[in-house]
């Protein structure tokens, strides 16, 4: 990829074009690949986007009777379409219609969630608005609002969607906990649980190593010394925020393997190696 020489907006005020910096024509100096980290950033965020919206609306091997495995991207399954057996939760919500995927309750909430991540935001600013790409890598755009006009300013929402992700990783400790299940009824383990379970588990992770939700344990205090539960909770999430990058990295992929795990299981691609039942 090359560091086409860009020419600046003649009005621009903000950002590498404005008045007092150097005025270098060319796009960047930097000779080295900066170009590396956006291009696996996109390709690994596609990749996912791809990946989840295609089993979304595939309505097909989401869910393992004998072992009560049922994939994260349909969990909660709440409609009266959801296979028997599927909706945990009970189904209040009728049939519906094709397009209409059957998580479609959680789904948005989730995509907003991750949407709106601190670490996703710095991601996809670089590597799909190019805002800017790479340090000391020119920006294409005139001028730089940040965060403060629409659609951006919805980022601030995500201490709110931090709330609504913190339920779901209750139901999907739920669906943990029932794929502890033998065929034929009783208690039970197969590879399927120890995925499953593993997932629910680094979903937590990147949940609580959320920024929003260090704040919560820690923000607004003037002394740690007289709220000593709230210090302890905040420094083992300060401790988990650390690895945020690394936490929402590594749930994306264990989001894919636990769903496509399930559907070779389900469609009967492969079966499921029992440890116990
Ligand atoms: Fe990443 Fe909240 S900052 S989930």
């Amino acid at each position: 990829m090359s560091a086409a020489p860009v020419k600046a907006p003649e009005s621009s005020t903000t950002g590498v074009f404005s008045k007092g910096r150097a005025a270098i024509a060319a796009r960047t100096l930097r000779t080295d690949r900066w170009w590396v980290p956006p291009l696996v950033t996109v390709l690994g965020l596609g990749t996912f986007v791809i990946y989840a919206t295609i089993r979304s609306f595939a309505r097909a091997a989401y869910w393992v009777n004998d072992y009560h495995y049922l994939t994260p991207f349909y969990s909660p399954c709440l409609s009266a379409s959801c296979v028997a057996g599927s909706s945990h939760l009970g189904a209040p919500i009728g049939h519906l219609p094709m397009w209409i995927p059957l998580g479609f309750l959680v789904l948005p909430f989730l995509l907003l969630f991750r949407l709106t991540c601190y670490y996703y935001r710095k991601a996809y600013y670089r590597a799909v608005w190019f805002s800017p790409p790479a340090c000391a890598v020119a920006e294409p755009h005139a001028k730089y609002t940040g965060e403060t006009k629409l659609p951006l300013i919805i980022q601030n929402a995500h201490r709110y969607f931090f709330f609504v992700a913190a339920i779901i990783a209750v139901i999907n400790t739920y669906d943990a906990a029932i794929s502890f299940h033998a065929k034929g009824g009783g208690f039970g383990i197969g590879l399927g649980t120890l995925i499953i379970t593993a997932n629910a588990l680094l979903l937590w992770a990147y949940t609580l190593s959320c920024h929003s939700c260090r704040h919560i344990a820690g923000g607004r205090l003037k002394n740690f010394s007289k709220h000593p539960v709230r210090y302890w909770f905040w420094t083992k999430v300060s401790a988990l925020n650390t690895r945020h990058m690394l936490l929402a990295w590594t749930t994306l992929g264990t989001l894919v393997l636990t769903d496509f795990y399930i559907m070779l299981v389900s469609s009967g691609t492969i079966t499921d190696p029992r440890l116990i039942g």
